[in-house]
C-alpha cells in the first residue's frame, strides 16, 4: 500500500479509524480467513458475522445463488454461539491487533440484551446491532421494518451495552421510508447507522422448477444493489445528519467507496467483493485515497456528505484548498 497523500482517518462516533474501509458482516467470518491475504490490522476494521446467543446451524441448503451482478444468500445466521465466539474469534481478533466491530443478532429483544451483557467487558470498538437479517423464520423478526420494534431493540441494547462502546443499528432497504426508521433508532440511542443489509430476493431453478434456495427467499448483495444502497445513505444522511453512517452495498473499487462517502458515509464496508477478490478491502483503501487526491480533497472527512453541497459551496471549498495564505 502506498503512503496516503490524503488524510483518510475517520471516526464512527467515538471509534477512531486510521482509514475508512472495513469488512461487511457475514462475508469474512471473523476475519481470520482474510489473514493469509493481508494483515487484518491494516483495515479500518473487521465487522464480524452476526453472532447469536446459542450455536446455530442456519437454513437448509442450497444457501447461495448467483444473480446478475450479485448473489443471493440464505444462510440463516449460522454461527458458533457467543461463548465460542468470545473464546476463539474475538480473542484472535484482539491478538491480531484488528479493530473490531461485533455484530449481534437476536430472535427477540431479550436475546439482543443478553448478547450486549455477555459482550460488555469484551475487547471491541463498536457493536453493530443487526436488526435487519432477511433470513429469519418470520418477517416480524426483521425489526428494522418497523420503527417501534427497531426502537425497542436499540433502546434496550443501549441500556445493556458498555456505555464506552458505540452502537450502530443495521438497517434494511426493504422499507417505505428509511429516513423515518433512521430517526427512530437515533432517538432510541443509536450512535450511528450501518446500511444497507441485503434486499429480499428470489431465484427459481429452471431445472427443478422450484426456488433455488433451500430457504426459498434470500438476501441480494453485490454491485446490483449499489444504487439502492447509495440512495439509502443519501436519504439517511439527510434524515439524521448528525449521525455517522457506515455505508455498504456492492462496493468493489475506490470509486464506488468514494460515492458512498460523498453521499454521507463516514466509512464503508466491503462484502460480496471479497468472495472473488479477498484483497479487495485493502486495495480499496489505496484506491480511495488516490480518488480523493485526484479530486483535490485534503482529507476524507471533508468529503463526507460533499454531494449534498451546492455547486457554489463545493467551489468555495476547493478555492480555499488552493488559496495562498496572506503574507507568504
Ligand atoms: C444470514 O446469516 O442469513 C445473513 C445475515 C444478514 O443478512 O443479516
Amino acid at each position: 500500500m502506498g503512503t496516503p497523500t490524503v488524510d483518510i482517518s475517520t471516526s464512527l462516533a467515538s471509534f477512531e479509524l486510521p482509514n475508512p474501509v472495513l469488512t461487511a458482516s457475514g462475508c469474512a467470518a471473523a476475519g481470520r480467513e482474510l489473514s493469509p491475504f493481508f494483515d487484518v490490522a491494516e483495515l479500518g476494521g473487521i465487522v464480524t458475522k452476526s453472532i447469536m446467543m446459542k450455536p446455530r446451524s442456519g437454513r437448509s441448503t442450497p444457501r447461495m445463488a448467483e444473480t446478475p451482478s450479485g448473489m443471493l444468500n440464505s444462510i440463516g445466521l449460522q454461527g458458533p454461539g457467543v461463548d465460542s465466539f468470545i473464546e476463539h474469534d474475538l480473542k484472535w481478533l484482539h491478538e491480531s491487533g484488528a479493530r473490531t466491530v461485533v455484530s449481534i443478532a437476536g430472535h427477540n429483544t431479550d436475546e439482543f440484551v443478553a448478547l450486549a451483557r455477555r459482550l460488555y467487558d469484551q475487547p471491541m470498538d463498536l457493536l453493530e446491532v443487526n436488526i435487519s437479517c432477511p433470513n429469519v423464520e418470520n418477517r416480524g423478526q426483521v425489526f428494522a421494518c418497523d420503527a417501534i420494534a427497531a426502537t425497542r431493540v436499540i433502546s434496550a441494547v443501549r441500556r445493556a451495552a458498555n456505555p464506552n462502546v458505540p452502537i450502530f443499528a443495521k438497517l434494511t432497504p426493504d422499507v417505505t421510508d428509511i429516513g423515518y426508521i433512521a430517526r427512530a433508532v437515533a432517538e432510541a440511542g443509536a450512535d450511528g447507522i450501518s446500511l444497507i443489509n441485503t434486499l429480499l430476493g428470489l431465484v427459481i431453478d429452471l431445472d427443478t422448477l422450484r426456488p433455488a434456495l433451500g430457504g426459498v427467499t434470500g438476501g441480494l448483495s453485490g454491485p446490483a444493489i449499489r444504487p439502492v444502497a447509495l440512495r439509502c445513505v443519501w436519504q439517511v444522511h439527510q434524515a439524521v445528519p448528525h449521525l455517522p453512517l457506515l455505508g455498504m452495498g456492492g462496493i468493489k473499487t475506490g470509486k464506488d467507496a468514494l460515492q458512498f462517502i460523498l453521499a454521507g458515509a463516514s466509512a464503508v464496508s466491503v462484502g460480496t467483493a471479497v468472495f472473488h477478490d479477498p484483497t479487495a478491502p485493502i486495495r480499496i483503501i489505496a484506491e480511495l485515497s488516490d480518488e480523493l487526491a485526484a479530486r483535490g480533497f485534503s482529507s476524507l472527512r471533508d468529503a463526507i456528505g460533499f454531494a449534498h453541497l451546492s455547486s457554489e459551496q463545493q467551489a468555495a471549498y476547493f478555492a480555499a484548498q488552493t488559496a495562498v495564505p496572506v503574507g507568504r
